[in-house]
């Protein structure tokens, strides 16, 4: 059997990878489990699957863990040191990256500086770290495998083919929630309105972001990584009804597409079986009931947080951590209330102006211009209130 470390495993992309996993029944052993604070879930699932290793963030929640599985054999550890142990020092055949957030990071590098094979969700580790990421694939033990549905799209669409070949990448995005809005309304829309995403049921702060598509933005700096294209080589479709998940148009003018039913479960097991195939969880797709397949262009003055993204893209160095680290800032404040919509573009588009920039940050540097920009974002935040 193999062995398995899921990151992030009581979120939406965790806890459907542990269905994948259970689908695949004798294939995966699970090793190391992690949350933040749930550790309810946490809990039913070590029970479950009886981890080796499992890591809370803080200590109170570790300790309280710790004392409801003291009959079993498992290690609990908490904090960035416990997640950085579990992914840089216990073996695994495969790492899943499904933290959300900058906190992303450090584990991946944690694990690629052993060797690791990834199964990448977390798209932030590559929006803030991916110069320093790049330099650790040279490494042939290194392995980074997209999980994040329009890059593994791409990802399955280059299979055989050279980078040489590639004329575009296409993502697709549906527009999220708001897309036909009037955009004066975006300034009053509620948390309820923007979480409530027309195609994709995902976690609370990946929805927000896919109604400002601050989303596509950030995966078009995933994929600048992945697939090392320049930007102008990565353009954005409005797809309203997710079903084509991305497209690579070649230099022969052909253009392959990956279509299938909006179900996180058929990337998440692309990966965990590559480069086999077998049958999955996702239902098959009708194209009859579906119809017809529409594409526009997006809106960038309605959606500024794209521009952003490709600005903050294309400059590199601390532009693409100062965006991120605002954007995570703005987007609590917004799902706690305290924030309009409309603010959260506003207040990463003052940081990004604000934060002086650098260029190839450290690792020890990033973390320091991702908490400085999260003190900035905070202060513009309040100005907001
Ligand atoms: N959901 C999707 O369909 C989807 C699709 C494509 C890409 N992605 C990407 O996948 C990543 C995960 O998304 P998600 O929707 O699964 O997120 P989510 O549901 O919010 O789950 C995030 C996971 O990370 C843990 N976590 C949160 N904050 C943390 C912190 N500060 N330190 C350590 N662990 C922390 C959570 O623990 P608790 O449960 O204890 O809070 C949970 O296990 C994101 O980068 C997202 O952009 C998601």
């Amino acid at each position: 059997m193999k062995r398995i470390i899921i990151l992030g495993s009581t979120g939406s992309i965790g806890t459907q990878t542990l269905e994948v996993i259970e689908h695949l029944s004798d294939d995966w052993n699970v090793i190391g489990l992690t949350a933040n604070t749930n550790i309810d879930l946490l809990e039913k699932q070590a029970n479950k699957y009886k981890p080796e290793f499992l890591v809370v963030m803080d200590e109170y929640h570790a300790k309280k863990l710790k004392n409801r599985l003291a009959d079993q054999a498992v290690e609990v550890l908490s904090g960035p040191a416990g997640l950085n142990y579990l992914a840089g020092q216990v073996e695994s055949d495969l790492l899943i990256n499904a933290l959300v957030g900058a906190v992303g990071l450090a584990p991946t590098v944690a694990a690629l500086e052993k060797g690791s094979r990834i199964g990448l969700a977390n798209k932030e580790t590559l929006v803030i770290g991916g110069q320093i990421i790049e330099k650790y694939l040279s490494n042939p033990l290194n392995k980074i495998l997209p999980i994040d549905s329009e890059h593994n799209a791409v990802f399955q669409l280059l299979a055989g083919h050279k980078e040489k070949e590639i004329a575009k990448i296409i993502l697709t995005a549906s527009g999220g929630p708001f897309l036909n809005l009037e955009k004066d309304r975006l300034e009053t829309v509620t948390v309820k309105e923007a979480l409530n995403h027309p195609n994709w049921d995902m976690g609370g702060k990946i929805t927000i972001d896919s109604a400002t598509m601050m989303n596509k933005g950030l995966e078009v700096i995933e994929a600048h990584y992945l697939f090392k294209q320049p930007y102008d080589k990565i353009k954005v479709v409005i797809h309203p009804e997710s079903i084509v998940h991305s497209m690579v148009e070649f230099i022969d003018s052909s253009i392959m597409a990956e279509l299938g039913v909006a179900d996180m479960r058929i990337p998440i097991q692309n990966i965990l079986t590559y480069p086999e195939r077998v049958s999955s969880l996702g239902k098959n797709l009708d194209l009859f009931t579906v119809g017809a397949l529409n594409f526009e262009e997006p809106d960038f003055e309605k959606f500024p947080a794209l521009g952003l993204a490709y600005t903050a893209g294309k400059e590199g160095g601390s532009l693409p951590v100062i965006l991120n680290a605002a954007n995570e800032v703005a987007v609590m404040g917004f799902l706690a209330n305290k924030i309009r919509f409309t603010d959260i573009t506003y207040i990463v588009e003052k940081v990004m102006d604000s934060y002086e920039r650098k260029d190839n940050p450290l690792l020890e540097e990033i973390y320091m211009i991702d908490k400085e920009a999260r003190e900035m974002a905070e202060g513009v935040m309040k100005e907001c209130y």
